[in-house]
């Protein structure tokens, strides 16, 4: 489609005078709806530089185009100073199903990205804490933005920028001295972790020398104590055991684990602040003020010379740009995080580093489950897991009631896959920076805007099409020899018009870091597939139809494949 509208913004420009086909092109907007053409280019934006009337200037330019009309166009009409287009049958048939069979499971992909490197930061949770739901949006929604940017060409490095450093080990390993059992937190693990941290901050009310004593521990790992390191190394290896089940369950994989740890013996950077004369005592600590910005100020150093969160993360980022050359280095967290990001990016900057404008910082909402907040101080957590289990067990048991003859294998297979989708579909759909509500109904509703209706339509499109291939060659579908059937029917063209979309949206999901637009193209494509596929037989259409609607099928299976793996669901040949 962006080449038909690349060829008539050319047409357009050599009838006007200082108009370039460029200018033309950026005035190309859908239609609101196909009653009104395929698309439209809106006059009054030239207006003022052509000093006519915009009604003026849409009428004039009908009647020269339709004095011979552009190749692919079928009609162009006039209208309150809008020119619309309508896409030719033809064209639509050969040029647009035509292409994206001859394409294949490349069709949308882009090349804004190549030979560029982006880093992306996400997940990143933090050691000896349980993965919670609040991990679902970053864990989720990065790994969407890196798979948009791999299918856009990138080279992606994704980061899990772990939380094992700082005084929670302190404190983790006086609990673990004090109150914790090595035999119960091998045979528990992560959760046990965390129910002897949430009782430091019990004892430590009525014992405060508990909070000295673990500066003090944190202070000796630091200081390479081989105890405490063999302790820290113990409890993250726990830790990650149980991360990388999930990420293996999700299909989510990092090209780096290199966590806050990771730089604890790197801490030029706090030299380099101090060189600079960016430092400044305060109370002992050492901070970079931010007053001409507006920001509080950003903490270097503790009082016990030991560093803080955003000592690492300026350290991580110079060890990165130093590192990968990248392009752009994306930070997916909760919004919670903004000031801190723009606090830190801020110190890069004032040191003098031009990448500071590459950090970008991508927050995301709050996620509550039943309208119930996250809470996770008071232990009141959902962890992922807990609630990826419990939405294949829903998900088995629809498919027990709609499917009592399939094999329990294939219900295990079937019902894994779509309970994960559905949590991740309802995570991204929301839109990136809303808050999200988690109720199971909507969820899991097979009808609804879900996961689960979109891993459907895309096994009931595989059906289709593995019984259309068994009775049209699908070799014999390709750009050059045309199809036959001279009309359209208004569901063939529009399915086909809107598979012609899915390159500009993932251009869009691209530009803004943004999953929910493909989701909301899924959603498209699955309704407007399933009215297709009720209104226009397939398998029982006479033989030149036929063939044009099996490779609309095959079309549809193509870019919804590709979508849905843009978002981390996986496919499913069949529910
Ligand atoms: N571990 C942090 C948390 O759970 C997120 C880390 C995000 N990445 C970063 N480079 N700061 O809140």
């Amino acid at each position: 489609m962006n080449e038909l509208k690349k060829n008539i913004s050319a047409v357009i420009s050599s009838l006007l005078p200082d108009v370039s086909a460029d200018d033309i092109m950026s005035l190309i907007a859908p239609t609101p709806d196909s009653s009104m053409g395929d698309f439209t280019v809106a006059c009054f934006k030239l207006a003022k530089s052509l000093r006519k009337p915009p009604i003026k200037i849409a009428g004039e330019l009908m009647d020269k185009l339709n004095a011979s009309l552009p190749e692919g166009i079928s009609k162009i009409e006039a209208l309150n100073g809008y020119l619309n287009f309508y896409v030719s049958d033809k064209y639509i048939a050969d040029n647009i199903i035509g292409k994206i069979i001859s394409v294949g499971n490349d069709y949308g992909k882009n090349d804004i990205g190549n030979g560029k490197t982006m880093v992306i930061d996400y997940s990143s949770p933090n050691i000896a804490k349980p993965f919670h739901i609040g991990h679902l949006g970053t864990t989720a929604i990065g790994n969407s933005i890196k798979r948009i940017h791999q299918f856009s060409g990138y080279k992606c490095i994704g980061i899990n920028h772990l939380g094992d450093w700082g005084t929670q080990f302190g404190r983790l390993i006086v609990a673990y001295h004090g109150w914790g059992n090595k035999e119960a937190i091998e045979k528990i693990g992560v959760k046990e972790l965390a129910r002897i941290y949430a009782e430091f901050y019990v004892r430590a009310e009525s014992d405060p020398t508990l909070n000295d004593k673990a500066r003090e521990e944190f202070s000796k790992l630091e200081h390479g104590d081989k105890e405490a390191l063999d302790l820290w190394k113990w409890f993250k290896e726990i830790s990650l055991n149980e991360f990388m089940r999930l990420y293996k369950v999700l299909g989510i994989e990092f090209e780096s684990y290199s966590g806050e740890s990771f730089y604890y013996d790197k801490m030029q950077a706090v030299e380099e602040l101090q060189e600079k004369g960016l430092l400044k005592e305060s109370d002992g600590a050492m901070i970079v003020p931010l007053d001409e910005y507006k920001m509080p100020p950003c903490l270097i150093l503790k009082k016990d010379g030991t560093t803080l969160y955003a000592t690492r993360d300026i350290t991580a980022a110079i060890y990165r740009w130093n590192t990968y050359h990248f392009d752009k280095c994306l930070y997916v967290t909760d919004a919670g995080q903004s000031l801190y990001f723009a606090q830190w990016f801020k110190v890069i900057g004032l040191m003098g580093y031009e990448f500071e404008k590459r950090l970008v910082h991508v927050p995301y909402g709050k996620i509550s489950v039943n309208g119930a907040k996250l809470a996770t101080r008071t232990g009141n957590v959902v962890l992922l897991e807990e609630l990826f289990d419990e939405a294949i067990s829903r998900v088995r048991a629809i498919i027990e009631e709609k499917n009592p003859g399939m094999s329990s294998e294939n219900k295990d297979e079937i019902a894994k896959k779509v309970g994960l989708g559905a949590v991740i579909f309802n995570q991204l759909s929301a839109g990136r920076i809303k808050d999200v509500n988690f109720v199971w109904e909507d969820v899991l509703n097979f009808d609804g805007n879900t996961g689960p209706y979109a891993q459907y339509t895309y096994a009931r499109c595989c059906s289709v099409v593995s019984k259309c291939d068994d009775e049209t060659k699908a070799g014999n579908s390709n750009i050059n020899n045309g199809y036959s059937c001279a009309a359209l029917n208004e569901d063939e063209r529009a399915l086909a018009l809107l598979l012609a979309s899915f390159p500009d949206r993932v251009i869009q999901a691209l530009g803004e870091y943004e999953p929910s637009d493909i989701t909301r193209f899924i959603i498209d494509l699955c309704q407007t597939f399933n009215r297709f596929y009720h209104n226009c037989p397939v398998i029982n259409a006479e033989s030149d139809i036929k063939r044009l609607r099996a490779d609309l099928c095959r079309s549809t299976k193509a870019v919804l494949g590709n979508a849905l793996w843009l978002i981390g669901l996986k496919q499913t040949e069949r529910v």
